[in-house]
């Protein structure tokens, strides 16, 4: 696949990024934009997840009928170049009427992310990178923050009911007593998109699933950041343990988070 095959992609997976943010976005300030059901434990279903999952599919398998398409909602295929989607990432804040979700758009090849794209309708930020071309905030190139002392970062530590709370409790408690700021805001996407932008020194979460990570996880190593190996053993299919940070951190972090074991 050439640089060129993989601008085309980017540059339709940001306008279809931007058409999807326009009909979550009418949802969230619609009358029934609280509308949602559990799917299981603090696991929230929007009524406009499927929807906009739908849309995103069919732009997509439209533009390039050859590509696979995996979605959260409706599931799909992992073929040998893939599409993998999280139509509304940070559904709980969205059903709570917080404005804080976004949709997220992942290319991949071969098990590697060629194109990643992130967008938070509400702000109108669009987060955009290519393998290799770097990484954007509408338009301006993005780096991460550089920060070099844990004592003054800031790290996102997401958690899911997919784990039990004790190993998260633990996370968090050394994170602290290494002397970082910990929050979690309850979108993984625009965790990530937030340290490639600088906002947070780091984003870490024990288990996390490939449609909410790829796309962030792009965005971060083009903007000079520092992530581990999701994608190793399955993590495409399965998810997996993530750390996206600013280098100087990764050392501390990856101990925190008992990644070398
Ligand atoms: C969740 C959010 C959350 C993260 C979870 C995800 P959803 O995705 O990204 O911040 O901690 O691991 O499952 O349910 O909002 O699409």
């Amino acid at each position: 696949m050439t640089a060129r095959d993989l601008e085309d992609r980017l540059a339709v997976a940001c306008a279809i990024a931007r058409e999807a943010g326009a009909l979550a976005g009418e949802a969230f300030r619609g009358p029934q934009g609280r509308a949602h059901v559990f799917k299981g434990h603090q696991d929230y279903l929007s009524e406009i997840d499927a929807a906009v999952e739908r849309l995103i599919r069919e732009r997509l398998l439209a533009a390039f009928p050859k590509d696979s398409f995996f979605g959260e909602e409706a599931g799909g295929t992992f073929g040998r170049d893939v599409w993998v989607v999280d139509p509304i990432d940070g559904t709980a804040n969205f059903a709570r009427g917080i404005a804080h979700f976004c949709i997220s758009i992942a290319f991949v090849r071969d098990e590697k992310t060629e194109v990643g794209v992130i967008y938070q309708p509400t702000m109108d930020e669009l987060y955009a990178a290519r393998r290799n071309g770097g990484a954007s905030l509408n338009g301006r190139r993005m780096k991460v923050s550089g920060l070099t002392d844990i004592r003054q970062s800031t790290v996102e530590a997401g958690w899911s009911a997919r784990l039990p709370p004790e190993p998260y409790v633990a996370l968090v408690a050394r994170l602290l007593a290494a002397g970082a700021q910990v929050r979690r805001t309850g979108s993984g996407a625009l965790g990530l998109a937030y340290v490639a932008d600088g906002r947070s020194d780091a984003y870490c979460e024990l288990h996390i699933n490939s449609w909410d990570a790829l796309a962030g996880l792009l965005l971060i190593e083009e903007a000079g950041g520092w992530i581990n190996d999701f994608l190793a053993g399955g993590g495409l299919q399965r998810g997996n343990a993530l750390l996206g940070c600013t280098p100087a951190l990764r050392d501390i972090l990856a101990e925190a988070m008992d990644l070398r074991r």
